[in-house]
């Protein structure tokens, strides 16, 4: 084992600001090391912080995160996911991918 080597801090990969995740309640970025991310959630809340891969697993397109109604919804043909990546409309048929997120030092992490 290399003693030097921070194990804790492995895995997790910033992908934003506290500051920008507050703004809208959710964080989308395109271009993350581990691809594509929407958190959801606010500093507020941060048990609640829910972060998922947006691609739509049913033709790929980004979806969008409806906090009034606690759902993830694609705009190309209406798949609808629930906050922990589950179907809760077809066409989709499987669930979106989702990772764990936290909040550190006004940062955003994402866990690989
Ligand atoms: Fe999302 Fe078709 S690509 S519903």
């Amino acid at each position: 084992a290399n003693a030097s080597s921070n194990d804790a801090s492995k895995g997790w990969q910033k992908v934003g600001t506290v500051k920008e995740l507050d703004k809208n309640g959710q964080l989308l970025v395109e271009n993350s090391p581990i691809g594509a991310v929407l958190v959801v959630g606010t500093s507020k809340a941060a048990k609640n912080l829910m972060a998922v891969n947006p691609t739509c697993t049913h033709e790929g397109c980004t979806v969008g995160w409806k906090s009034k109604q606690d759902k993830f919804v694609c705009p190309c043909h209406g798949a609808e996911f629930a906050r922990d990546g589950k179907v809760k409309q077809k066409p989709a048929k499987k669930p979106l991918k989702t990772y764990l997120a936290k909040i550190e030092a006004g940062s955003v992490f994402v866990k690989t």
